[in-house]
């Protein structure tokens, strides 16, 4: 055995030493590659290769007229973006590689967020998964769609941490946990880029939006960002290194400021800790406009900015222009420096050459692949079931789900037959037309066997611009301009007929994501009142909620039977709704983020600290401790929280030891049996308590966790290898390290219900 053991050792040694070997050869071809190629560039064609101007969609055979055209031929442009369709991206590409003097083809970027025409579900809803694997394949299926379209660069993974719910772009990452962040950010990197670049399949990453965008004062996007270093590293940080060192090609700089400095000109953030503390070596790209608003942000001129940014470590300049513009006078003034104009272009320049650009400029212009590999019945599939997989089901008083395949359901709601909703935001290759609603869904699954009737109920809400602002980028909510009583009245109508109702209300897509915070985050009043009308039929009634972030959903858990959460579920919702509904998918989903009581409680995260003065157990209120007069501290949901149709029971939690010392390995288990009457699927979750620091450490931490399967009536062994790396922090040095001392460790179902051991550990 010992010998089997070294011989693979010995072979694994190889071959990392041969890839070693032939990663080198390779770098050092594309560095030869790259200088002879700058050795012809002028100082203009360099700094035309740090240009990335807004195209709008171009119209196909306009493309050699176009004013983006004249660019292209002048050598001012690296790339362009948002532009969808192999004929398009190709007649560009052939002014950029016939026209231009150096012939050097284009990058072509796109937000692909959560799937291409294949939409998956809003990040947040993915993140609840917890199934890296599921999240990985919607990253490479996006990724085959997306190059097979013409797209080699995407805007994903968006990995910022949020703790948030008023921030509308909540609903673009994976919630508010460092940990589960830090898998995600790998998975999708992973997906996006697979283990070649150089494949036509595979498309590179952006990790964005760098950094700390998420922790937006108030919610409000776009708004200052302001925390301890110390915070940073440990809480908000990791998903951006965790995509950097799975080799993500690029990063995106955020809008807001850090430490008084715009994220785009902070050379600390983008040199210092990217470049030099992780090693980053891809190219940085600034977000739209983003060197532009740093005049607004009040640091100086056009000129300036532009040179600040360039400086600090920006090699692509998003929209603005200002590089292109200013930095030939910056140079001569001294404001920059030739070296570091040098640089940028040569990490455009690298970028290219990665995606295997100059060998073939056409490679993602395959119109053959953009004909059989988009929206493949085969992908819609995968879709479907990833959708299912990060619904979470929230409450299921006296089982009222999965609901039967026979009687007649009343589905009611403004949001029940409209499937240009349900891709959700940021969905921008998106075919709404394609998309299926949840009516369209229901009627599918269950075919004749139900009798599904349908009224609209109430508009998304009551005033029609507050409705307008929700309905961008075409995703219509075809607003009913009938008498609002009328309208309910229709639906108590339809209502009364059926055995059980199903509310399809919420919020519509456009109400999270980019620019969409919110000060009141429950559901709009008058979808409010048309639950309480449903309600009051004495009906079951079962809240299908739409949502992109965590809504105040505390009247609705006091007084609806069920809730499932389905987040947008994008292109294949309406299916994936029908299939949990009626039980053909038991829910697994679990939430990434927490769901306050109300929104005087934000921020509020699981992984909070305890303060000196903490709230004894059990009670709610106590004078001088750190709690509210008028609200427990408890959320109405926790993180890591969600139903099964089945039931879980875990055993106590079983360590291996509990005196440990250095590098020795702790194992903790604990048994879960299925009790009730479904297979079910259950994410078991283990956080970790560091009782005394240094500094003061969080009230506990996730810091590990398995999907496990589960028939109904099987018992299973979950267990968690812990050694002493999962201990680490950052100290008040920013030195990452573990300290010795007592820790709990905790399993459990989600955040707040644990069962737990301790241990302590010496060095
Ligand atoms: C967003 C980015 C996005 C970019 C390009 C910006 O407004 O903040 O997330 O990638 O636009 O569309």
């Amino acid at each position: 055995m010992k010998r089997i053991v070294s011989v693979l050792m010995v072979a694994l040694l190889l071959t990392s030493f041969s890839q070693l070997k032939a990663q080198q050869t390779n770098d050092a071809k594309m560095k030869s590659f790259v200088d002879a190629l700058m050795k012809k560039m002028t100082l203009e064609e360099k700094i035309g290769q740090l240009n990335l101007p807004g195209s709008g969609d171009i119209v196909t055979g306009q493309a050699q007229s176009s004013d983006i055209a004249k660019k292209i031929k002048e050598g001012k442009v690296g790339g362009l973006f948002n532009i969808k369709s192999v004929a398009k991206i190709r007649d560009v590409q052939k002014v950029a590689v016939e026209q231009s003097r150096l012939k050097i083809p284009l990058i072509f970027g796109m937000d692909v967020i959560h799937g291409y025409e294949t939409v998956f579900p809003i990040p947040l809803g993915l993140s609840c998964s917890w199934d890296m694997k599921l999240i990985e394949n919607s990253a490479r299926i996006a990724a085959v769609e997306a190059s097979a379209d013409g797209i080699n660069w995407t805007f994903s993974p968006m990995v910022d941490i949020a703790r948030d719910p008023r921030w509308g772009r909540i609903a673009e990452g994976n919630g508010e946990d460092a940990f589960l962040g830090s898998q995600i950010a790998k998975a999708m990197v992973k997906g996006y880029q697979g283990n070649d670049l150089k494949t036509n399949n595979t498309i590179m990453a952006c990790v964005k939006h760098y950094a700390l965008y998420g922790a937006a004062e108030a919610g409000r996007d776009y708004n200052t960002t302001d925390m301890s270093h110390q915070r940073m590293y440990n809480d908000y940080f990791p998903p951006y290194k965790a995509a950097v060192d799975a080799g993500a090609g690029s990063v995106m700089a955020s809008f807001n400021e850090i430490d008084g400095v715009p994220a785009t000109a902070n050379k600390w953030l983008l040199t210092d800790v990217l470049r030099k503390q992780w090693g980053f070596k891809g190219f940085l790209v600034t977000d739209y406009t983003g060197i532009n608003e740093m005049i607004d942000h009040g640091i100086g001129d056009l000129q300036t900015v532009s040179a600040r940014a360039l400086m600090a470590g920006i090699d692509m300049d998003m929209v603005g222009e200002g590089i292109l513009l200013t930095t030939q006078k910056s140079l001569k003034e001294g404001k920059v420096t030739l070296a570091q104009i040098d640089a940028a272009c040569r990490r455009i320049l690298e970028a290219k050459y990665k995606l295997g650009l100059f060998d073939d400029p056409y490679k993602y212009c395959d119109e053959n692949r953009a004909k059989t590999e988009v929206f493949t019945a085969e992908h819609r599939q995968i879709a479907r079931s990833t959708a299912a997989q990060s619904f979470v089901l929230l409450k299921n008083q006296n089982n009222v789900l999965p609901l039967k395949k026979s009687g007649t359901i009343a589905l009611i709601g403004p949001l029940a037959d409209n499937k240009e909703n349900m891709p959700g935001t940021w969905s921008v290759a998106a075919n709404f037309d394609k998309a299926t609603s949840v009516l369209t869904g229901l009627r599918e699954v269950v075919g004749d066997k139900v009798k599904i009737l349908h009224a609209r109920g109430s508009n998304l809400d009551e005033d029609s611009l507050f409705e307008e602002r929700a309905g961008m980028f075409g995703k219509s909510l075809r607003r009913d301009s009938r008498p609002a009583h009328m309208i309910l009245q229709e639906a108590l109508d339809v209502a009364n007929q059926s055995d059980v109702i199903v509310a399809a209300l919420g919020e519509s897509a456009e109400m999270s994501g980019e620019s969409s915070s919110r000060s009141n985050i429950e559901i709009p009043k008058i979808q409010q009142d048309l639950l309480k009308a449903l309600l009051k039929t004495g009906k079951p009634v079962v809240l299908v909620l739409f949502t992109g972030r965590p809504l105040v959903l505390k009247w609705e858990n006091d007084n609806v039977p069920a809730i499932l959460n389905v987040w947008f579920g994008g292109s294949e919702a309406g299916y994936a709704i029908a299939d949990v509904l009626f039980g053909n998918v038991n829910p697994s989903g679990k939430l990434s983020t927490t769901f306050p009581q109300n929104v005087g409680q934000v921020p509020i995260f699981y992984n909070h600290k305890n303060t000196g003065r903490p709230l004894e157990e059990g009670k709610w209120f106590s004078k001088f401790r750190s709690n509210y007069l008028d609200v427990s501290n408890d959320p109405v949901y926790p993180f890591g929280y969600g139903l099964s149709y089945t039931s879980f029971s875990y055993s106590d939690i079983k360590l291996s030891n509990t005196a440990l010392k250095g590098k020795q390995t702790l194992t903790a288990s604990v048994t879960v049996t299925n009790t009730g009457k479904y297979d079910g699927k259950e994410v078991v979750q283990l956080y970790i308590r560091d009782v005394v620091g240094s500094v003061t450490r969080p009230v506990k931490e996730l810091k590990g966790f398995q999907k496990v399967e589960l028939k109904a009536g099987e018992t299973k062994t979950v267990s968690f290898s812990i050694t002493p790396e999962d201990l680490k922090f950052y100290n008040y040095d920013l030195k990452y390290d573990w300290e010795a001392g007592d820790f709990e460790i905790m399993i459990g179902s989600n955040s707040r219900d644990v069962k737990t051991g301790k241990v302590n550990w010496t060095k």
